[in-house]
């Protein structure tokens, strides 16, 4: 287990600390809690809802990987069943910094990743930046999204983003989480990672420039994990395939030293693509990863 969640779980009151050390310190701890969890924490804690969830910052906090800043964001996202997903800020040495995810961005994604549709709050460390207010502006539910920081009362999103630009704007429906899976055809890939990825491609959410695209990372154990695309309204708060695939493998309690491949899967003749700037993150990370990329057409 990574020293920085000891060191969390040692900032959590004594109760809390008694309920959830067992659930952090199993490898399988996927940086999630569910219903029954947060019932039992509620229960032992004496902490309630926002409550609970601000204490457990720290927890989500301790998944960041800042080797620019060392400034260390947590963020906790609430779906609709009442799963509790954790976040953290991701940075990148050797490329521009375009290529971060902020920690509401790995919760969102860690979140969609495990199959939420729907988030009702979202719990943070630090105030959003405008460009994760953005992001979370394609959220499905973004209408009602709660937003939930150490000192200030709960708030919509919308109080964090007045007079906004979102999908409707370009006559865009669909949102992020709730996409209907793509048609691409995907059966007669005999790669089973870029299988995967172009799995993910059909689960992203692309309806600006419509280049579905997926990555899947495989680590030295064999696991699996899928990154679906997600853009933005605005383009640039848009998350890159593998930034999703990297979320899922840091969530779960990886290192980038523990993958073995990745692929990239995207469409044929699209307007725009990221196999440049996957292969450049790749590069910095590990020059070695061997890396497979297809293009898909429907
Ligand atoms: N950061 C977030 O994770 N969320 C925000 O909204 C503010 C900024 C991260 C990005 C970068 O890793 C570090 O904090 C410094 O900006
Ligand atoms: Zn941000």
């Amino acid at each position: 287990m990574r020293t920085a969640l000891t060191d969390a779980l040692t900032q959590l009151p004594d109760a809390l600390q008694r309920v959830v050390s067992d659930w952090i310190t199993n490898t399988h701890f996927g940086a999630t809690f569910s219903p029954e969890q947060v019932a039992q924490m509620e229960a032992e804690s004496d902490l309630s809802g926002a409550a609970l969830r601000l204490t457990l910052l720290p927890i989500a906090a301790a998944y960041a990987v800042t080797p620019i800043s060392t400034f260390n964001v947590g963020a906790i996202v609430r779906g609709e069943d009442g799963t509790l997903y954790l976040g953290a800020n991701i940075e990148f040495t050797g490329v521009q910094l375009g290529q971060t995810i902020h920690a509401e961005q790995c919760a969102i994604a860690h979140a969609w990743t495990k199959g939420a549709t729907r988030l009702t709050d979202i719990t943070i460390n630090y105030s959003p930046c405008g460009h994760c207010r953005q992001f979370m502006n394609e959220l499905n539910g973004a209408e009602s999204l709660t937003i939930q920081l150490p000192k200030t009362d709960p708030k919509p999103l919308h109080a964090y983003l007045p007079d906004s630009f979102g999908p409707a704007d370009l006559g865009v429906e669909s949102r992020l989480l709730t996409d209907a899976p793509h048609q691409l055809p995907t059966d007669d890939i005999d790669i089973p990672l870029l299988k995967a990825a172009a799995d993910a491609a059909n689960r992203s959410h692309a309806p600006y420039s419509g280049n579905y695209s997926g990555v899947a990372v495989e680590t030295s154990d064999g696991a699996v994990f899928s990154g679906m695309y997600a853009e933005n309204a605005a383009f640039n708060p848009s998350l890159p395939p593998l930034q999703v695939a990297l979320i899922a493998t840091n969530m779960a309690g990886y290192h980038w030293d523990d993958i073995r491949s990745v692929a990239l899967a995207e469409m044929t003749n699209s307007t725009v693509s990221h196999l440049t700037d996957t292969q450049a993150t790749l590069d910095a990370m590990d020059p070695d990863i061997p890396f497979v990329y297809s293009t898909l057409s429907t």
